[in-house]
């Protein structure tokens, strides 16, 4: 056992937070079943305590105990996806507190596959509440370094940049009818596929979802989403003040610029950090090329809508 998991385990444990890797973002953690672990969470994101937060565990027979009712379809789309970066909403049972479900009837879960969160996970051997690492309303961590840059907690485990980059699908099952509640790496179709069924498509601003808060995964520069066919005219126009994300090389007039890959899972992991460091650039403007309209890029039409104005 690494020593720094076993540490870990033990902060959970005593009620306090730690940093740690998942496949989609980084993660900050405390013990679900502690009232005031989760508080302290809440206090250190700045977060509003009506936002339910999603609870990760090593397995889906963990995760279940969490639920009641539990609909086949959700031990399908476990059985295809976890662990992985998705996220189902059940019917809480007991062990689901208020103070992780917003007060809902319904609580968020997750088995996340990467290395390090399974072994945590495995070591505290209980429910982690964990929203992704970041200041409320700013973009997900991505890597260590992101959620050093911008919170203070006792630990944060080191695994390495995101493979996935954009945070979890999160489809909820605890109405009639599957609806995805967030697009992610996993699909709408691929849900569809496993679960042989239709999956709606509910896009809320209501508070109950944070990631479905209109500005939200924004970087602090303001930043505008431009059609490629418009790029030329609005760079004109902004002058040399402009940072660009964009999918080819610009010409001189942008002062700072990063050229993103035209594979939508190489730019979903790409695109945190790249916001981050355009932030970081001073501009006036941050541009964003639009992507393609097509269903493969819908989760990152989905955080560029919000990280834009
Ligand atoms: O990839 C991810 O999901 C990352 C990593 C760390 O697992 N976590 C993450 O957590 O993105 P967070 O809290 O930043 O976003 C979770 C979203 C929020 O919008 C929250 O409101 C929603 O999940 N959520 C959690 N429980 C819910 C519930 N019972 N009903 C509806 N939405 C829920
Ligand atoms: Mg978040």
């Amino acid at each position: 056992m690494n020593p720094e998991i076993r540490r870990a385990a033990e902060i959970l444990r005593a009620g306090g937070l730690v940093a740690f890797p998942t496949e989609t973002v980084y993660g900050l953690g405390a013990d679900a079943s502690s009232a005031a672990a989760v508080a302290r969470l809440y206090a250190t994101k700045g977060r509003p305590a009506n936002h339910p937060v999603i609870i990760h565990f090593s397995s889906s027979e963990n995760a279940f105990e969490w639920g009641r009712e539990i609909p086949q379809a959700a031990r399908k789309l476990a059985a295809r996806f976890w662990p992985g970066p998705l996220t189902i909403i059940l019917k809480r049972s007991t062990k689901a507190g208020d103070f992780v479900t917003g007060g809902q009837d319904s609580v968020g879960l997750r088995v996340p596959s990467h290395p390090v969160a399974q072994e945590l996970l495995r070591e505290f051997a209980g429910g982690v509440a964990a929203p992704s690492a970041n200041l409320f309303g700013n973009l997900s961590p991505t890597t260590a370094a992101h959620v050093r840059e911008e919170l203070k907690v006792e630990l944060v485990l080191d695994g390495g940049a995101s493979e996935v980059g954009i945070e979890s699908t999160i489809v909820d099952l605890s109405g009639a009818e599957p609806v995805l509640l967030r697009p992610g790496r996993i699909s709408k179709a691929e849900l569809e596929k496993a679960l042989t069924s239709t999956v709606r498509e509910k896009r809320s601003t209501s508070p109950r979802h944070s990631g479905g808060l209109e500005r939200h995964y924004a970087p602090r520069t303001p930043a505008r989403l431009v059609p490629p066919h418009a790029l030329d005219a609005e760079i004109a126009k902004r002058g040399a003040a402009v940072a660009l994300l964009a999918f080819s090389r610009p010409d001189e007039r942008v002062a700072y610029w990063i050229r993103m890959p035209k594979d939508p899972q190489a730019y979903a992991q790409r695109l945190y950090a790249a916001l981050r460091e355009l932030d970081a650039a001073g501009c006036g403007a941050i541009l964003v090329e639009s992507p393609p309209e097509t269903a493969e890029w819908d989760a990152i039409r989905d955080r560029l809508s919000r990280a834009t104005k």
